[in-house]
This record gives C-alpha cells, structure tokens and sequence, in this order.
C-alpha cells in the first residue's frame, strides 16, 4: 500500500527533494508554473467511517466503561435502581445479537456486493430498476440524472427559459409542467430578472452563506452568457479554444487555463466554445463525446452555438473581422494572468477568512479575485455530469465504500428485497427524495498528498503533516473517529480509502507517469478523486498545488465554505 510507503518516507528523502526542487528551479517545467500553472495528478485519501445512528448506539453498549456507565445511571434513576442486573442482561443480549449478526452477515454482505457489482457492468446501469436487489443507496441512475440535467441545461420548447425553479430537482421539474399561474411563472421562472432574484441555477449547493460571494447570481449569469436564446443571430460573437495539449499541462492546469479563457469571452462579450480535449480523447468516450468536454461534463454552451462556432471557423470573414477569435489570438499573459472580468463588482473583498495555515487563518492574500474566478470558471465548466462521469463515480464509490452500503443495507433493511424493490416509486421517492445524494461514509475527510514531479512547484510536505491536521480536526469534530482498526500501520485509528491506481514515483515526471497509466486511467482517476474531494466533508490539502487550489474553489461553490480547509501550505499568490 502506497500510504505505507509514503508515510515512512521520512525526513532525509524530504530534503532530498525539497534540494532537486531547488536546483530544478531553473529547468523548464518549473518554468511553466512560473508562467502560469501546472499541476496534474495528486494522490486521494479519503477516510471516514460509516456510523449510521443505530449502529452507534450499538457501539456504544458494547464498549465500556463509560457509556455503560450513562445508561445504567440513566435507567436506575427511573426505575429507582432496583434493575441493575436486567438492564445487564439486556445489554448482555444486545451485544450477543449485534456479534451473532456480523458472523452472519459477512457472507451475505459480500453476495450483495458482488451483485451489485454486476449491476456497475450492465451498459444501461438501471440501478434503481434492477430486478431482485435491494437499492444499493451509494449508486446513482445516471441516465435519470442525465436526462434530468439536460432540460435545466436548454430551453424549452418554444424558447422558454430552463425550468430553474425553487425547487430542487425532479421536484421543480414536476411542479412546472403544472398548471401554475401566470403570476408565479413570473415569480420563479423569468429569465429577466433581477440579478438577485431567483430563478436560480439548479447546480449550486448550500446557501448564499456556505458559498463564495455571489455563487449562485454569477453561475446564472454566465450561463446565461454562454447560451442565448438563438445563436444564429449575427451579432453574436465567439472565441473558439482548444483545450492546452502540451504534455506538462495537467488537467489542473488546463482548467486554470480554460477558466482564463473564459474570463476573456465574458469580458469581451464572446460565446467560449471549447474544441479538442486531448484527455477525452480514448475509447471510453464515445460518439461526439471523444475527444469534447461534454465526454465528462455537459458542455460549457449549447450544440446550436458549437455548431456555428465551427461553421464561423471555416469562414475567412469571420476570421478577418474578429467575428471569431481563437486561442492564439490571445498572449498567454492575458490568458494566465488577465484581468477578472468586474461586471459583478468586487465580490472577492468581502470572501470570508476560511482557510488555515499554520494555525491561523488566512484573511488577505494577493490574487483574491484570481481565486474566487478559478472557483466560479471550474464550478460552471462541472456544473454537470456526463452519463459516462456519473458512471465512473458510481464504480469508484462501490469500490470505496460498497461493502459498508451493503452492511447497512443487510442491517436496516430487513425486508426481502422482492417486496421492497418491485414496487413502483412513490413521488416522495421519485420527486424529493432523488435528490439527496447518494450514500457515502460521513464525516468524510478528503485529503490529497502529493508526490512525485510537483517538488519543483513547492516543497513537498511529509504525510505526517498531513495526519496531525487530520489529527486536529478530529479533536473538533470527533465522530470522524473510526471503530474499526485499519490495517494502515502507522496509523491504525483511521480508514483510508483510496483509489486503486498505480502512484507515482518520485523521480517519474507526470507526464510519464500518465504516459504509463494510459489516457483513459490517467484522466478519469483523477477527475473521480477531483469530484469525491469536492463532496467530503471535510479537506486537507497543499494550496501550493493547482489541483487542491481547483478543490478548494469547487468546494466554496458547494456549499462547503464553512467546513474550512487545512492547508499544510501556502498558494503561492500567499502572503503574510
Ligand atoms: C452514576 O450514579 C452514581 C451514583 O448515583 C454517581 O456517583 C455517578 O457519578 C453517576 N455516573 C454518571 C456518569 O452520571
Ligand atoms: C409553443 O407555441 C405554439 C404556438 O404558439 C403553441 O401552440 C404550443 O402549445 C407551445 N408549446 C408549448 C410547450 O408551450
Ligand atoms: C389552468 O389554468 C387555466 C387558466 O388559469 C384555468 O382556466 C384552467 O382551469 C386550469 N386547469 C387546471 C387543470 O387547473
Ligand atoms: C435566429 O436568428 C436568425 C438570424 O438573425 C434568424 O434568421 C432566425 O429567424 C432566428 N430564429 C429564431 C427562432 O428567432
Ligand atoms: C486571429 O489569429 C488569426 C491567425 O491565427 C488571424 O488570421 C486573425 O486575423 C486573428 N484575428 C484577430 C482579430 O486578430
Ligand atoms: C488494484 O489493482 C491491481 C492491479 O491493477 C489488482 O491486482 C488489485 O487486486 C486491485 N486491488 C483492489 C483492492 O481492487
Ligand atoms: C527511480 O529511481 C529508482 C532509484 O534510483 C530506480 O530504481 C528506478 O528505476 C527509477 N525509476 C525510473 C522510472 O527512472
């Protein structure tokens, strides 16, 4: 296992290549962050532990002596303490059933696993439909996810606005296809109004608190932006991008880019339209989707604009008259180090302080308004998922955490999955419940260490560091705490979860090291990671590095400005 090897890395191996950083200062790949960014893979862990509520209590008898000790109190004060022994022989029995049923139980945990495993093979992942099963509550239904992200991501029939409602989900979508009266379609469904008033888009979590500074107005905005109403109309105008292709460009590090290309497009009033994707570019992406963004995540505008976009390409005219500008056209200065467009003021001034370094948080840094751009560029451009991204996730999270969704499936379900599965939907089922998200281990931490190549973007920093902030967040919120004995040695307190991709060697550059895991493995790990560290409660990471830089961002536009981040370093905009 990987944190093994890494975790006894110890201080001498650290300084080694904290020095090859240094002398590496000057050779050319360092000099590509210098210019801009450069970033790529970094390694996952995630840990936490899966405690639904009734399982704690179950811990709780079991272990003594304290916890013991509350309930015998609590018991006698009632029955004026005359039941010492039963409440002994009750608990006797409890814990009895409790060590009785996980015999039992291993086995058939391990059945339904597979089974659902066999279910993540099925090219139509029906999940929810899926004959016998019970619902394995860590799978989603892309199709119906797909299906449902599409009509909030295109006009309706006749030109009418998304149905953007104040409803989450299925739900919004259910209640606007109802007779509603004209005065609330005005009230939730205009498209001109007010920037702060609703109709707000579906994709962002939370509330305006647990989000950077005008999240929700900006993401309408640009989609707004990027999708009008009828992109035949010559007045439009468009900047076609591939995206960055050079082998020492992450995928960190094209997003940083692409985001650049879009604070040009909204500045200059042009549609961004993104062409080749080198990433998606392999067989798991397949029709229009190779080689596109929208292999991934669904694209940043509408087919009719990509359309025109590439008939605008094949015109001289619309070169020659600036109708259609491309990448080239822009020095790589104002693509990495433009301005933030301002048609929405200043919000990064008041960004609230939420990020700890060293004990302190952070309250100004230089390139503010860079990071709060970065943040809302990524979270449009991820707005939504692909059928194909949903899928990969579903794999990932079945891997992680599939054997504890089946414990607690086989615990606290006891009914025969016949009776339970075959029966159709309820609409609390299919209209408001859909949308909570699908099971995962909670409080989850997130947290990426880095190896490899990237000692010549910032000093590597032990795994060590990493667990004493683990360590410290733990003290706060103690139900991060796991029972269950990991066989990580150094640090048996804590799960890890990790995802089961070959890491990278200190002395293999990323772009080898992609090289040798293939394009297809090379981009979907990490994009799987990118989107799980985004959904954790909880994240520790190194600001220095562009990938947690891009999380960071993608959690402050999902609602998780508030759970803080635990940086073991400073971005290198940072400043004390
Ligand atoms: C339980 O009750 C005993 C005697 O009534 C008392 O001394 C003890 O502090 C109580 N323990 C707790 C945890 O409340
Ligand atoms: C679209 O417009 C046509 C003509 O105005 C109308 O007959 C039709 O019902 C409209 N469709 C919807 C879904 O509103
Ligand atoms: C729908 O709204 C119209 C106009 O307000 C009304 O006449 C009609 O009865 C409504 N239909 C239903 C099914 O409520
Ligand atoms: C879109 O714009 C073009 C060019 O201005 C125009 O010919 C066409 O009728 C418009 N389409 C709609 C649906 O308004
Ligand atoms: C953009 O660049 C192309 C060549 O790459 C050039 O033909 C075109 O004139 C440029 N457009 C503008 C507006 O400068
Ligand atoms: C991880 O992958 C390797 C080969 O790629 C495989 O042999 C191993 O069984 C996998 N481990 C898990 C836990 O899936
Ligand atoms: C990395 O370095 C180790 C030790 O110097 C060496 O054994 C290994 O072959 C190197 N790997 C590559 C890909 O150069």
């Amino acid at each position: 296992m990987v944190s093994n090897s890494h975790s006894s890395s110890n201080k001498s191996i650290e300084r080694l290549i904290s020095r090859r950083a240094l002398k590496m200062g000057n050779s050319a790949p360092c000099k590509t962050w210098a210019l801009g960014f450069f970033c790529g893979i970094c390694i996952v862990y995630l840990f936490g532990v899966a405690l639904p509520p009734i399982h704690i209590l179950m811990i709780r008898l079991v272990h003594p002596p304290l916890p013991r000790a509350i309930l015998w109190n609590s018991t006698s004060a009632e029955s004026g303490g005359a039941t010492e022994t039963d409440d002994l022989s009750v608990l006797q029995e409890k814990i009895e059933t409790v060590t009785i049923s996980e015999n039992i139980d291993e086995a058939g945990e391990m059945h339904l696993y597979n089974a659902w495993s066999s279910l993540l093979d099925t090219t139509r992942d029906e999940v929810s439909k899926s004959s016998d099963l019970p619902r394995p509550p860590h799978l989603e239904n892309c199709r119906l996810n797909w299906e449902r992200n599409k009509k909030f991501d295109s006009y309706g029939v006749n030109g009418t606005f998304p149905p953007w409602t104040l409803w989450k989900g299925s739900l919004g979508l259910q209640l606007f296809n109802q007779n509603y009266s004209e005065e609330r379609k005005k009230m939730y469904f205009r498209s001109d109004a007010k920037s702060d008033m609703p109709p707000y888009p579906p994709w962002i979590e939370g509330s305006d608190e647990e989000n950077y500074p005008l999240t929700r107005q900006v993401q309408r905005d640009v989609w707004i932006h990027q999708h009008p109403p009828n992109c035949s109309d010559t007045s439009l105008r468009f900047l076609y991008a591939d995206w960055e292709r050079l082998p020492g460009f992450g995928i960190g590090a094209q997003l940083a880019g692409m985001s650049g290309l879009l604070a040009i497009a909204i500045k200059e009033k042009r549609i961004l339209v993104t062409g080749y994707y080198n990433r998606a570019d392999h067989n798991g992406c397949k029709g229009l989707a190779r080689s596109s963004w929208s292999c991934y995540f669904l694209p940043e505008t509408s087919a009719d604009c990509r359309k025109r976009a590439s008939d605008l390409m094949q015109s001289k005219d619309s070169w020659s008259n600036g109708i259609i500008k491309v990448k080239e056209n822009y020095t790589s200065k104002q693509i990495w180090a433009g301005h933030i467009p301002r048609v929405w003021g200043r919000p990064w001034k008041y960004m609230q302080p939420t990020t700890e370094i060293n004990d302190r948080l952070v309250i100004n840094h230089r390139k503010m308004d860079r990071r709060w751009w970065i943040a809302q560029a990524v979270r449009y451009l991820m707005r939504f998922q692909s059928e194909y991204m949903c899928r990969l996730l579903n794999v990932a999270r079945h891997s992680a955490f599939g054997m504890q969704a089946a414990k607690l499936v086989l615990e606290n379900v006891p009914d025969t999955p016949k009776t339970s599965n075959s029966r159709a939907e309820s609409d609390i089922e299919r209209l408001v419940w859909s949308e909570h998200k699908p099971y995962i281990p909670r409080p989850l931490l997130s947290m990426h260490v880095r190896m490899g190549d990237k000692a010549c973007e910032m000093e590597l920093i032990g795994f060590e560091k990493y667990m004493e902030l683990a360590g410290h967040l733990r003290e706060r919120f103690p139900s991060l705490k796991n029972e269950v004995i990991d066989k990580t040695k150094l640090h048996p307190q804590w799960n890890f979860y990790f995802t089961n991709v070959t890491r990278q060697d200190v002395n293999v550059s990323m772009a080898m090291y992609e090289a040798s895991l293939g394009r297809e493995t090379s981009t979907n790990y990490p994009l799987v990671n990118f989107i799980m560290a985004t959904e954790a409660d909880f994240f520790i990471g190194a600001l220095g590095s562009t990938w947690c830089y891009l999380i960071d961002g993608m959690r402050n536009t999902a609602g998780k400005v508030m759970s803080g981040y635990l940086s073991v370093n400073k971005d290198r905009f940072w400043y004390d």
